[in-house]
Parts: C-alpha cells; sequence; structure tokens
C-alpha cells in the first residue's frame, strides 16, 4: 500500500513541537503535502514561516498548562525535547498522556538502554525521556537518530571566509542523517499505529569522517577546503564559551569515542520509506548555498 493511501485510511490530526527546527519543519511539511491535518507547535509565529495552510499555536514546553489547549482532536503528537531541564518533562508527559494516543520522539542512537546511567548528558536526557514516556502508559515510537548532517552547518562560517575547517578529532566517523529522512520515518509513524512500541536506529547510508566530510563540501561546492587539526583543549575552552561544561564535555568525549569506534550504519530509514537513505554529498547539495561564499 503507498503512502498517499495509507493516508487516506489512517487520518488524524497531528501535533508536531519542535515545529520550527531541523527535523519539526520537515515533519510538518511532508504532513502538510499529504493533505494529513497537522497543527504546529512555535514559539513566535511571526517568525514560523510554515507552509501555507498549517495550523500554527503558540506554546511552551517550559509552561506545560499552555500545551493543554492545543491538543484539542490531537492523535499523535511529534515531539522534539530542546534544550531545556529534563525535570521539565514529567508534566509535558503527563499532559500528553492524558490528551493524545501515541507520542513519536525524537531521541538520539547513543542511548544504551543496558545501562542504568548513559555515558553523556545528551544521551541521559534522552534515555531519561524515553523511560518516563515508556511508562506513563501512552502509545510511543522512538526515532534514536544518529548525527544530523546539519551539524556541518556549524562549520559554514569558517568554510565561506577561510576555506578551511579547525576543528578536533579529524578521525572521528559518523554516519551523518539527513533532517528529510529522519522526518519521513517520522511521518510514517505519525500516521500508523504499526510503528506502535518500536524503537528505530536511524542513519545515513554511510560512515565518513569529519575530514571526508570537509572534502565533500569542498567537492560539492567547488572549491578546495582544507582540515585543521585542533587540540581537544583549545575546542573545549572555546565551546564553553556558549555551552555549558557538561555538554562540551558530553560532545568532545563523544568524538573520542568515534575515532575508536565509528557511528553505525543502519537500513532501517531505507526498510519504512522504501528508498535508501540521502548520503550526505545529497544533503550537502540541498544546503550548498550555506556553505559558498
Ligand atoms: N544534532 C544531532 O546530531 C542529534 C542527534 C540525535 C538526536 N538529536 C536530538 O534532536 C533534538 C533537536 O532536534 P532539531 O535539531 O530538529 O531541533 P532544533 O533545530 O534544535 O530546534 C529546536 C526546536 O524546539 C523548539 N523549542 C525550543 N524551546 C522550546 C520550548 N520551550 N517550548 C517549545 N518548543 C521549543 C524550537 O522552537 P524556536 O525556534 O521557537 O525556539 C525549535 O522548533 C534534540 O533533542 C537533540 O538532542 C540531535
Amino acid at each position: 500500500m503507498g503512502l498517499e493511501e495509507t493516508v487516506e485510511d489512517k487520518r488524524g490530526l497531528v501535533l508536531v513541537i519542535g515545529a520550527t527546527g531541523n527535523v519539526g519543519r520537515n515533519v510538518v511539511s511532508r504532513l502538510s503535502e499529504l493533505n494529513v491535518p497537522v497543527r504546529a507547535l512555535v514559539h513566535n509565529p511571526d517568525n514560523a514561516d510554515l507552509p501555507h495552510g498549517v495550523e500554527i499555536v503558540c506554546g511552551d514546553l517550559s509552561e506545560p498548562e499552555t500545551l493543554e489547549r492545543d491538543l484539542d482532536g490531537v492523535k499523535t503528537v511529534f515531539l522534539v525535547w530542546p534544550a531545556l531541564p529534563v525535570g521539565l518533562a514529567p508534566a509535558v508527559i503527563e499532559v500528553l498522556k492524558r490528551r493524545v494516543s501515541r507520542i513519536v520522539y525524537l531521541s538520539s542512537m547513543g542511548v544504551r538502554e543496558e545501562r542504568v546511567q548513559q555515558v553523556d548528558p545528551i544521551n541521559e536526557f534522552h534515555a531519561s525521556i524515553e523511560r518516563l514516556i515508556e511508562h506513563s502508559g501512552i502509545g510511543w515510537t522512538f526515532l534514536r537518530a544518529s548525527g544530523f548532517a546539519s551539524n556541518t552547518l556549524n562549520w559554514s562560517q569558517q568554510i565561506r571566509s577561510d576555506s578551511v575547517v579547525r576543528w578536533p578529532y579529524g578521525e572521528a566517523t559518523r554516519s551523518l542523517i539527513h533532517e528529510r529522512d529522519i522526518a519521513e520515518v517520522a511521518v510514517r509513524a505519525l500516521i500508523d499505529d504499526k510503528h506502535s512500541g518500536a524503537k528505530y536506529v536511524l542513519t545515513g547510508p554511510q560512515a565518513l569522517t569529519q575530514i571526508e566530510q570537509v572534502q565533500t563540501i569542498g567537492q560539492v561546492i567547488g572549491r578546495q577546503l582544507r582540515y585543521e587539526e585542533v587540540s581537544p583543549e583549545v575546542m573545549r575552552q572555546q565551546f564553553l564559551i556558549h555551552m555549558p561544561s557538561q555538554m562540551v564535555d558530553g560532545m568532545l568525549n563523544a568524538w573520542a569515542e568515534f575515532v575508536r569506534t565509528p557511528e553505525p550504519v543502519t537500513h532501517t530509514v531505507e526498510e519504512i520509506i522504501g528508498r535508501p537513505a540521502h548520503t550526505y554529498r545529497e544533503w550537502v547539495s540541498d544546503h550548498a548555498g550555506a556553505f559558498r561564499a
């Protein structure tokens, strides 16, 4: 059965939380293209820039009571947990569990459920939220994604100005995923209950070192780019200007680990959506403007 026929069969209102983010924006667009009724939760509706016709509501995860009014008629929720304290999550899950039938939660491939404590704070908060959802009694689907290709937009300014990427752990190897592929899987999960109870590990189709990622950007935009290895300690000091130390150390430790053990590649995206996941090169082509001077 094609996706359009599945949609006809299983239509129900979807609320997208994180609707202006990398993944949520694509979830909203794809649902809208498929004529699935979709409500997008945003902070500031004036700057949302979402497809015409999408219902936009204002809400804030840090004030869970603001979500109540947005849940009328909602069947499933796409939930992104942004950089907010995880202590706010129980109240959010409590509100959702009373009003909707299933949450599709954007989690991380680094979650290891055999561990009581995850090795870094990012995976720890994803594991905690997964546990909260699982124990709440609501239906769920977890999308455990590998590194987002969009993380490499962090290099865009250096590439535009200097044709160089100064970064640590050039040999860190990741199976970066296109945000549209996560969104495409999320749409399937949101409209079809057969995905209830699934923990999908979603990755791109190949693993590339950070040096290879920079080379790929250079090939796509037609410029010679250079990767300049920076020591983790120097980078740590730079990141600490904008981020808490726990997050910074978690990120640096993860890259060190990806030098020793490359991020795995799965074929789950293709199994679910029926076409291969986009390559990193395709992602760069879609975002080439960000890297061109
Ligand atoms: N990057 C990776 O490699 C990676 C890998 C695996 C999993 N993840 C997980 O993916 C998630 C991020 O997804 P993303 O990149 O698609 O998101 P994103 O681009 O970081 O955007 C975050 C979204 O959350 C919204 N938001 C922020 N604070 C909010 C609040 N208080 N109430 C309601 N909405 C709020 C933002 O809205 P505004 O624009 O209005 O602020 C925005 O729509 C994180 O949980 C991350 O850990 C990331």
